[in-house]
């Protein structure tokens, strides 16, 4: 099936950009022994688990749903963090998990015997104190007052008994550089745990497969862990799997007059790309310009009752007309997994293109998955 002819609104994920992707990190996996990690809280696409598996060393999860579904539908490597644990949870994790990471020396205590009798290998999360990032603090992990990670002063001498590595997630869509300098920062000050340990885990936020990202310094960081502190290295990046991987095909619906002509889609920032306000972000939408860039500027929004619930403006050759087609870009992340159906919004279908430009339907939603989260 032609991409076109899919029932709107659908996200469409493009197999090959994925594959892009995929032998990127691949090469860093290759060419350093790291391993990298599908950060499923970005993308959480299980039909395409097996795909990823070919390409990387696994999964890493936020919580135990996450951590089963890569156990079921991935099979590879699995991690796990979470601020915190439930012990029926922890009882969950240790069977299906090789790394459970804690948030703080309270919970790696309150889950010790459930973890020190299983196979599985536990780390802590720092706080290396070393923002890399402005202005979006509620993506930065090392803000003021940040409850992610222990800070140095928080440590105890020494890694506590049976802890094995260190976790730090401190980036945001950065380069390699910025981790560069946090490596540096970690080692001012928690070098002596990291001679301890037996890996570290250097979180998410690296935009690995985005163009102009520094391969090469990526690779030194890796390779100088390994060969200082003798550390198998973790990377768990989210969005560099499915970077600029996914669209959102969306339809006019109606075309309202204000200061300027505001289309109403099939398609809400509030509940099908929250990032959109929550960043907050303009996504890229295929053909169409910064506003008065090309001769008719036209604000995108949805059919909810939310008033904020616009997407944006963005400026066009031809006057949009109702019934046509628009196509958002980078769509595959952080979009179908932070999905919700408020306003009582039918949820986006999800399809696969393939790499002869196939569609393949995966999943449709309807009124059930509305209701079947509500009682
Ligand atoms: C602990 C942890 N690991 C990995 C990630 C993935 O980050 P990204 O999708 O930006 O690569 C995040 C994102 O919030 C995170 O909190």
């Amino acid at each position: 099936m032609k991409d076109t002819e899919l029932t709107t609104p659908v996200y469409i994920v493009d197999e090959s950009k994925l594959i892009h992707n995929l032998e990127i990190l691949h090469k860093v996996e290759a060419d350093t022994g790291c391993h990298i990690l599908l950060a499923q809280k970005a993308f959480s696409m299980f039909r395409v688990y097996p795909l990823i598996k070919q390409y990387i060393s696994g999964a890493t999860a936020s919580g135990l749903f996450e951590a089963r579904l890569a156990h079921e539908e991935m099979g590879g490597e699995n991690h796990v963090f979470s601020p915190a644990y439930t012990p029926s949870e922890m009882n969950e994790l240790v069977k299906i998990c090789d790394h459970i990471s804690f948030n703080s020396i309270n919970q790696l205590e309150a889950h010790r015997k459930t973890w020190a009798e299983a196979n599985v290998s536990v780390g802590l999360r720092i706080n290396p104190e070393f923002s890399t990032q402005e202005g979006h603090e509620i993506y930065d992990p090392c803000a003021k007052g940040s409850r992610l990670g222990i800070r140095l002063s928080d440590m105890p001498e020494y890694l506590p008994e049976g802890v094995e590595g260190i976790h730090f997630h401190t980036l945001c869509e950065q380069g390699a550089e910025p981790l560069a300098e946090t490596v540096k920062a970690v080692e001012s000050g928690f070098a002596h745990y990291l001679k301890e340990a037996k890996w570290i885990n250097l979180g998410g936020g690296h935009h690995i497969s985005k163009k102009g990202y520094n391969l090469d310094l990526l690779k030194k960081v890796i390779k100088h862990l390994i060969d200082t502190y003798d550390l198998e290295v973790y990377l768990e990046p989210g969005e560099a799997i499915a970077l600029d991987a996914g669209y959102l095909h969306t339809t006019v619906m109606d075309i309202v007059e204000n200061t300027l002509p505001i289309l109403i889609l099939d398609a809400s920032a509030a509940c099908h790309m929250p990032d959109v306000l929550e960043m907050p972000y303009r996504p890229p939408l295929r053909d169409a310009g910064e506003p008065d860039e090309k001769k008719f500027t036209c604000r995108l929004a949805s059919r909810t009752c939310l008033a904020g619930d616009v997407i944006g403006d963005y400026s066009f050759d031809k006057m949009p007309s109702i019934g046509d087609r628009l196509i958002f870009e980078d769509m595959a992340i952080y979009s179908m997994v932070k999905n919700n159906t408020f306003n009582g919004m039918p949820l986006p279908d999800i399809a696969l293109m393939h790499p002869d430009g196939d569609c393949e339907l995966v999943k449709h939603f309807d009124y059930s998955d509305f209701k079947g989260r509500l009682s």
